[in-house]
């Protein structure tokens, strides 16, 4: 039994060395490769980092993002229609899809806080993208977004 538990040992040992040896220079190649493949069909004012989609609020295109309850869209590659990046406090930002889960028509821009589908049935949003009144069932669907100082950061959403 001794003699079982140390081969196993060795082995599990040994394949722990090979996953080290190869998985930061397979994941270095993927990651880069990726984004310079999403980054020659992005808007040349979006940058992206590491799967991140980077969004400079300095830059005029993403100023409405500096101020509580505005919000953009922004077209992506592989994206039917454009997602909606609001800020909803000092320290919170927001990105989800634009498709509405009724019918799919495209939701439009925050005002006053909220988001109305733009198909006249009545569907609105509030700037999590969370369903405030029907006829939609179901929140706009959400991507992971964050701020970091005077950027702010979407996980591409492929
Ligand atoms: S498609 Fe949005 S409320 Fe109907």
């Amino acid at each position: 039994m001794a003699d079982h538990d140390m081969d196993r040992r060795e082995f599990l040992a040994g394949s722990a060395t090979l996953l080290v040896m190869v998985t930061p220079l397979s994941l270095l190649i993927t990651s880069c490769s990726s984004d310079s493949a999403i980054k020659a069909k992005l808007p040349a004012e979006v940058g992206i980092k590491n799967g991140w989609l980077i969004l400079d609020l300095a830059q005029p295109r993403f100023r409405p993002l500096t101020l509580v309850g505005d919000g953009v869209k922004l077209e992506l590659p592989a994206r039917p229609k454009p997602i909606i990046v609001t800020r909803v406090s000092p320290s919170e930002v927001a990105a989800f899809s634009s498709i509405c889960p009724h019918a799919g028509y495209e939701v439009l821009l925050p005002e006053g806080g909220k988001l109305m589908c733009g198909s006249g049935h009545g569907g609105l949003f509030d700037l999590r993208g969370t369903v405030l009144h029907g006829p939609p069932k179901s929140n706009l669907e959400r991507f992971e977004a964050r701020l970091d100082q005077n950027l702010t950061l979407i996980r591409y959403p492929g």
